[in-house]
This record gives structure tokens, sequence and C-alpha cells, in this order.
């Protein structure tokens, strides 16, 4: 496949926060002098204490201990609202977009101080304290926000569980984390839908151990049970509330929340993340990354169950005293058109969403995206899985007009914020490549049967990162060991992303997937995002995800799930066609041994398609599914097992 190469527009140049030599300069300072430039880092936040003691981290095997900032005290909600109150008040922090067009809301800082401090009054009410842990389950309603903050203003540890999740999937992360209180909605709105959010506590109130105060918000005031002693009305809790609520004064390295995640194994990890370096790197990222200035109308697409809504709606852009865009729909609702129709809306200079989204909204056509007037965007910025070549080019020249840089930003729930990305003023980037890593980020390519780092510029292998960055994991909440298991263990002295990648000659990583989706065929070695890639560069494919199945020959044989585009055929002939297609772009050694067409793929609610159950179902083995009670739709595995390939 040919590669090119776009150099940053000289319009985003001239005014970039950092160009090329800067990156240079601040990067080589960044590995050189780390105590130097996380100090000076700091800065960029207000401190009840100042630190002294800048860096403290091993990623020894038998002492995996990562502090930073140790010594210093601050508040993240203070470094959030109260300290831009003097310069911006009156400034929008928050533009909060409903499901439905011409439902919106406009929140000045001066008002995110109110209302945040009453939440945080309430919640102390409620007996909550310092270090207690509160989930919460709430759609993308403003409230989501203030009770993030809130529970940051007091000291209190945040566990958001995305307001997708089953009754099932709540109740495991409210035992978890022992938290006495949830806070939700009567219902949330998505698509046009419903979603019975109280329904589900009282549901998973059942399993969970330990509920003692359920706090609800009036969101669309459809009637729900309310149980006595036990549920309480935000609006009846808040009233003659007082709204100013002394911020608790945090170590920097205190929790500040916990996050669910997914793993190859096991229940779902508590990811923790701390209070001063998690803030110091969020707040670093967004302003670099998406060349921030002041003023700028700035959206990030995703949910604030997931990681990215946390760095990058909430706690980033308000360190940063920017203006942020929290949506409650979905791209497609009411029409294809919606994502740009707000882009236009509300001047969105830039706009931060995943590949999956790009996909689904390339397949809808050009006309939904050219009858809006996009002039506004400067910045492009993708994440969550690897995009393709053509899903980038689609957004570079349909949606950005071949005049923003994207900025494909590379990261985890464990890595807090942006590890590998292209700064917009500084990075050439290449279409599907996350580019080079940020300040402080040293990342190696280890072969992963050695584990041994290869030091040729060109290499192929897993993606490590070799010392600390401040926006990183401290621990799995309650099981450090288990920490120390998943990130230190297979390769000793590197933190251990699980992801595959690739480095080029000139220095440019590309991520290949998870480690365990990486095949390997008669001994080659390749990324099922990259057939994946090329499949969808097939006009009549919509989507399609591979996997790998035990071939007596081969070791691993390629198996594919192809969706088409709306009204193409599924026949043989477009099987053969579609193999051809794959050798074409790829070579012979990546020809698909078994195509299926899927009309739907087995997705999480947050969009990732799950790969484990293609897996199954490619290995004909149906009695392990597992779990597949967080997807989507269930309904598609039946699909998927009864029009499976025979081997
Ligand atoms: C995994 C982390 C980070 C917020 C969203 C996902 C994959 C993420 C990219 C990218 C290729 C990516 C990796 C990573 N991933 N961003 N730009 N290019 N792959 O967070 O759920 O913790 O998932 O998502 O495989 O390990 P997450």
């Amino acid at each position: 496949m040919s590669e090119s190469i776009y150099q940053p527009p000289k319009e985003i140049v001239s005014h970039a926060l950092i160009d090329a030599d800067k990156y240079q300069e601040m990067y080589a300072r960044s590995v050189n002098d780390p105590e130097g430039f996380w100090g000076d880092a700091a800065k960029r936040l207000d401190w009840m204490k100042e630190p002294t003691k800048i860096k403290n981290t091993s990623f020894e095997h038998s002492n995996v201990s990562i502090k930073w900032f140790e010594d210093g005290e601050l508040n993240v909600s203070v470094n959030c609202i109260d300290r831009h109150l003097p310069d911006r008040a009156d400034q929008v922090a928050l533009i909060w977009e409903g499901d439905e067009p011409g439902n919106d809301e406009h929140i000045t800082y001066a008002q995110l101080h109110r209302r945040v401090s009453r939440f945080g009054n309430v919640l102390r009410n409620m007996g909550v304290k310092k270090g207690d842990r509160v989930t919460i389950y709430l759609p993308m309603i403003p409230e989501a926000a203030y009770a993030m903050l809130a529970c940051a203003r007091i000291g209190a540890v945040h566990s958001i569980v995305f307001a997708g999740f089953s009754p099932e999937a709540l109740a495991g992360r409210i035992t978890d984390c022992k938290s006495t209180v949830v806070i939700t909605a009567d219902e949330g709105r998505r698509g046009g839908k419903t979603v019975p959010l109280k329904a589900n506590v009282d549901e998973a109130a059942k399993h969970a151990l330990g509920i003692e105060k359920i706090l609800v918000v009036e969101n669309t005031g459809n009637e729900i049970a309310m149980k006595g002693g036990r549920d309480i009305w935000w609006h009846e809790a808040a009233t003659g509330v007082d709204e100013f609520c002394k911020p608790e004064r945090m170590n920097a390295e205190d929790p500040l929340f916990i996050l669910y995640t997914s793993g190859s194994t096991g229940t779902p990890k508590g990811v923790l993340h701390t209070t001063g370096g998690y803030l110091v790197y969020a707040a670093m990222t967004h302003e670099y990354t998406f060349d921030y200035h002041d003023g700028d109308i700035y959206w990030c697409t995703a949910d604030v169950g997931w990681v990215t809504g946390h760095s990058y709606i909430i706690y980033g852009p308000l360190a940063n005293g920017a203006t942020s865009l929290m949506f409650e729909g979905v791209p497609n609702y009411p029409d294809a058109s919606r994502f740009w129709q707000v882009c236009e809306k509300h001047k969105v200079n830039q706009f931060y969403t995943a590949p999956t989204a790009i996909r689904a909204l390339m397949g809808a056509g050009n006309e939904y995206v050219e009858k809006c007037d996009l002039s506004s965007l400067r910045i492009l910025g993708t994440v969550g899985e690897p995009i393709n070549p053509e899903a980038w080019n689609w957004y570079n020249d349909v949606v950005g007009k071949g005049k923003c840089p994207i900025v494909d930003t590379w990261w985890q729930t464990e890595t807090g914020g942006h590890l590998l990305t292209p700064l917009p003023g500084a990075t050439a980037t290449k279409p599907g490549s996350a580019t080079k890593p940020f300040f402080g980020v040293q990342p190696v390519v280890l072969d992963p049967q050695s584990g041994e780092e290869i030091h040729e510029t060109a290499a192929e292998g897993v993606l490590c990162i070799k010392d600390s960055w401040p926006g990183q994991m401290r621990s799995v909440y309650g099981d450090h060991e288990r920490f120390v298991k998943t990130y230190f263990s297979d390769y000793k002295g590197y933190y251990f992303s699980g992801d595959g990648c690739r480095r080029d000659e000139d220095g440019y990583y590309w991520i290949t997937g998870r480690v365990d989706d990486v095949l390997n065929v008669s001994g080659h070695r390749m990324g099922t995002a990259e057939i994946e890639s090329a499949l969808v560069a097939h006009n009549k494919v919509s989507e399609a995800a591979v996997v790998g199945y035990p071939h007596d020959v081969k070791g691993q044989g390629i198996y594919c799930y192809v969706t088409l585009m709306a009204g193409e055929e599924e026949n043989q002939d477009l099987k053969v066609e579609l193999r051809n297609w794959v050798r074409k772009e790829i070579g012979p050694i990546a020809s698909p041994d078994h195509i299926q067409f899927a009309p739907g793929l087995p997705k999480t609610r947050s969009g990732k398609i799950m790969r484990r159950i293609l897996r199954k179902v490619a290995e004909n083995d149906f009695g392990a599914l597992g779990d597949t009670s967080t997807l989507a739709d269930p309904g598609v595995v039946d699909d998927l097992i009864e029009h499976r390939e025979n081997r």
C-alpha cells in the first residue's frame, strides 16, 4: 500500500502552540530531565502546597510504585473551576447539546462553580467523606459533570459506570469498590429512546453489596419507583443547600477516580487514577494535542463513562479554562448529519471522535457532511482503535476539506491521557499512524518472545513504555498484585500496553491491535487491523473484523467477518472478489481463508468489537462464548453462528 505524508498546513503551524522544532526541544528535555520538565509542567496548576518532589517511580517488578508530585497538595475542582473565575466567570465552560436537536444549554464557569458546590454539599450532607467511593451511573447530562467535579471537590473517589451497562455489570462494579452511594437519573435519553437507569440501579441493588443511598436526578420526568429511606431526589436534597462548598485539600497521590475496564481475563479491573499527575497530564495533552487556544470551542463526542470523557470532556479541558461541548445523543439521530450539524451550530474548532463513528458516517454518504457549514473546524481527532487509511482519508478530505490536521491519539484507560499522537503544528501525519510520543513518553518495541528491546528504527513487536509519565494509573483498585501482574510481569522493567505495533523507518508508530489479535500465519506476523483495513478499503464493504483460528498447516488461519454497504448483495462471487482484493492490497500471505457476511458485528455499547466472540465462532466453539450481556445487540451472535463458514 502506498504511503502518503501530510505536512501540517501553514495556517496551523503559524499559530500553533508547538511547532516541529519546539517539539524536538521539549521532547528531549522531557526525557533527559523529567524532574525539570514535569516540575515546570506542574506550574500549570494551582497548588495549595507546591510539590518539591517531582518524580518517584519504579517499574521494577518486585517494587512497582508510581508517585508524582508526592508532597504537593491541590484540589481538582478548584483547578477546573474556581481559579478561572477571576478571568472567565462569564465564559461558557460547558455547552450541553441534548439528544433532541434544539435542546441545549450553555453553562458558564460561574454557574458551574455554584452547581458543583451545591452538589458537593448535598453529597456531604449525605455523609460522603474524603476517600469514600461514589458510583455515578448517569446519562450525558450536565449533572454528570457536576457529580464528577463535586466528588473531586469533597475528596470522594468517583467510579463512573457507563449508562449503557447492564444492572449486573453495575452491581459488580459497585461491590468491587465498596461504594455506598450511587448517583443516577430517572431515565436517560439516547437516539430518541429512553434508558431505564433508575430501574437498572434498583435491579443492581438486589445483587450489589453495601448500597445505602441512591441519589436520583430528575431527567425525563417519567414515573419511577422510589424506595423510602434509600432513594433521594436530587432536587429535594438540593433545596436550600448552600452554594459555597469548601474544597478538600488533597495530596497529589490521593485517588481521584476509579474506572473499570475489561482485560482479556477475569472481571473488569478498577483502574485507579490519582490527583496531581493525572490532572497535569490531562491538561497538558488536551492543550497541545488539540492545539487548544483561548476561546476555541472544543468537542469530544465520547461519553463520560469512558476514560476519554473523563480526560477530554471534563478534566483536561476545564483545567485549561476551555469551552467543552458535551453531547447527550448519538451520531445518527435524527440522521447521519447530526455530528456535522452540531459542529455548525456551535462553531466547533476541535472535533474528537472514534473510527467506528467515522466509518459509519462515511458509509451513510457525503451528502450528510456536505450540507453543513464546517468552516469553523481546525483540528480533527480520532481515538479508540486503529483507524484504517480509508476512513482517515475520508475524515481528512470530506470532513476536514484537507485543511484540518488529524490527530490519531493512541492511549488507554490505564494511561490517563495521550501517549502517542501527532501535534497539529509539529508532526507530519501518515494515515493510520499514531505517529510520535507525547512529551515524557518513551515507547519501546520489544521482541514478544525474548522481551528484548529492538533498537533499529524500523521494528515490529509489542509496545511497551520504558518509564512513567504523570497520567499513568497507579494501581488496580484493591488489588495491587493484579496491577503488577497485568502490566509489569510479561516484560520485566517495562509497562506493557497489550498492543502490538510497528515502528517505521521514520520512527512512526503504527498500532496493529491488541497482541492477542495479532495473527501468525505460516510464520508471518500480521495485524488483524491490517486485513480489516484492506477489506474496508473495498467500496462494497462497510465494516470488517478479522480473527485467527487454529489451522493445521499454517498455525493460524484468517477468518473475516464482513458487513457490506447497504444494498450490496451477499454472494459467492463477492467473497472471491474480496479474497483477491486482500491478496492484492497486502499480499498472498494475508489471503483470507474464510469470509463470512455478517449484517452486524458483536459490539459493546461503546462500539468496540468483541473479538472474543468472533474467535469462538470462527473456532466452532459456541459452547464457550462467555458473557454476551455487554453487547449492544446480543442478537447478532445467533446470526453469526447460523451463517458461519464451515471449515
Ligand atoms: C486500547 C485502549 C484511550 C481511550 C479509548 C480506548 C486501542 C486506542 C487507539 C489508536 C489504535 C487504539 C488500543 C488500546 N486504541 N486508541 N489511536 N490507534 N488503537 O481506551 O478502552 O482503554 O482501550 O484501544 O488497543 O490498547 P481503552
